[in-house]
């Protein structure tokens, strides 16, 4: 049987059909069509064929290139999440939730910037000239020399950024931005990727650097910023809860600094004010210690960041009890609950749980299991971990604990915010010259077992 990709070819005229017929509808000849397979040849078509192209220049590796001129915009949080300053012809994507501040945010990041003698262009597709600069007014800034423009063809705006040739454009939003040539409705995927291409590629050409916002969107209508991941140089998300007036930005990726970096701010009515010592923010609303009430000494990027892990347990009617987790992660409390009821004997059925990190942060790291443990410890048992106490290590399957990176930082950052006892897991590389206590335990049984009467 013949498959359906197979070619009949005439071999009197070279007519191709997809089915062979004893005579061909071209040239009339009978009995002259027979079936050729054509030679693999890749993806047809697509290959650059024999056309040469022009010879790329090479390079050795041993170039010494100097480190790239960073522009500082003084706003520390944002500096350092950059990885120190904005480097010329970078491409920068700031993710966020509708709302959350990133219009604020880029306002008073190219009026720094400005200040810092770049020259700054701001293009705005979703708002009105008249409302950046209320807005602008608003804050503050309104004497500061940013260039505005309204617009969302990008022929356009890439017009006139060549014209004008600007240190740093920033274009507020992505998804508003449509390319002409190609032919599908402002914030599709392929308007997105296509409008976020033809940024990236003149911010390499020009030495220009961009800022491009991008909606973190809940359906699929509208493609997220997570479709020019790739293409961009650094991407950062401003995160925060609704109703808390904390603002975190963090960087996921930066091809020109670490990433995992935060930069805390605070919502205010005249725009986003800088956090310089988080720790204290964080803790600042912790009254008495309540049972469930754990502090926990993290790391976030290289920073330490000492934030309150809440939890409550209650009995529940429920034959499937609730486990309800706030700014961690849900399958890591479950791997916690079931360690604590394997290996500790300490069994969580018949009761809900809820876990909540105080004041709208977002906790990614294993050293938190065990501040969480206690945490829970703490609250099923109703007995408050002692004040002064702060918590870290992380918890493996089998109950054991294990040290974690940069401890002396942790320990230093509580012993500066005034706390005086830690528990840790042994080994790890505790010096004592914190000037802290020291709680080094090998096991979460010997935790429970010190702190709680053995359960
Ligand atoms: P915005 O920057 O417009 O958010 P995004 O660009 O991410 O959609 O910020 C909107 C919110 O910020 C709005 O709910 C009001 C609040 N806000 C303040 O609280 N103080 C201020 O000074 C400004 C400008 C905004
Ligand atoms: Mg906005």
């Amino acid at each position: 049987m013949a498959k359906a990709s197979a070619n009949f070819v005439c071999q009197s005229c070279g007519n191709a059909t997809s089915k062979w017929s004893g005579r061909c509808d071209a040239c009339g000849e009978w009995n002259s069509i027979t079936e050729e397979v054509p030679l693999s040849q890749g993806p047809g078509g697509k290959t650059l064929g024999a056309t040469r192209g022009r010879k790329v220049a090479l390079s050795d590796l041993a170039t010494t290139e100097a480190a790239p001129p960073r522009t500082a915009s003084r706003i520390e949080e944002l500096d350092r999440v950059l990885g120190g300053g904005l480097v010329p012809g970078s491409a920068i994507l700031v993710g966020g939730d509708p709302g959350i501040g990133k219009s604020t945010l880029l306002l008073q990041a190219a009026a720094a910037f400005a200040r810092a003698g770049q020259k700054v262009i701001y293009a705005s597709g979703e708002e009105a000239r008249a409302q950046v600069r209320m807005r602008a007014q608003r804050l503050g800034l309104g004497e500061a020399n940013v260039q505005l423009a309204a617009e969302t063809n990008l022929r356009d705006i890439l017009t006139t950024l060549e014209a004008e040739k600007p240190g740093l454009v920033i274009v507020d939003s992505i998804q508003t931005m449509w390319v002409d040539n190609v032919a599908s409705a402002p914030g599709s995927v392929a308007q997105v990727r296509a409008a976020a291409h033809e940024l990236t590629t003149f911010a390499k050409r020009q030495g220009t650097s961009v800022i491009m916002v991008g909606h973190v969107t809940k359906d699929g209508q509208i493609a997220g910023p997570r479709v020019v991941e790739h293409m961009v140089d650094t991407v950062l998300y401003f995160e925060g809860e609704r109703g808390h007036q904390f603002r975190i930005l963090r960087s996921v990726k930066n091809r020109f600094g670490p990433a995992d970096e935060i930069g805390v701010f605070e919502m205010t009515g005249g725009g986003l004010a800088e956090v310089l010592n988080p720790s204290a923010l964080f803790l600042s609303e912790r009254g008495t210690p309540a049972p469930g009430s754990v502090v926990f000494s993290g790391i976030e990027g290289t920073r330490p960041v000492l934030v309150e892990f809440q939890a409550l347990v209650a009995p529940t009617p429920q034959s499937q009890p609730r486990r309800s987790v706030v700014g961690w992660d849900g399958g890591r409390l479950a791997m916690i609950l079931a360690v604590l009821e394997a290996r500790c004997g300490i069994p969580f059925a018949g009761l809900d749980v809820y876990l909540n990190v105080a004041g709208g942060m977002k906790i990614n790291e294993p050293a938190a299991d065990l501040a969480v443990a206690a945490a829970l410890l703490s609250a099923r048992e109703d007995i408050a971990v002692p004040p002064e106490t702060v918590v870290f290590g992380e918890i493996s399957l089998s109950g054991a604990l294990r040290p974690v990176g940069q401890t002396e930082n942790r320990l230093k950052e509580a012993q500066k915010l005034g706390f005086s006892n830690a528990i840790l897991p042994k080994g790890g590389k505790a010096t004592g010259k914190s000037g802290m206590s020291l709680s080094q335990m090998p096991d979460l049984v010997t935790l429970v077992g010190e702190m709680f009467g053995a359960g």
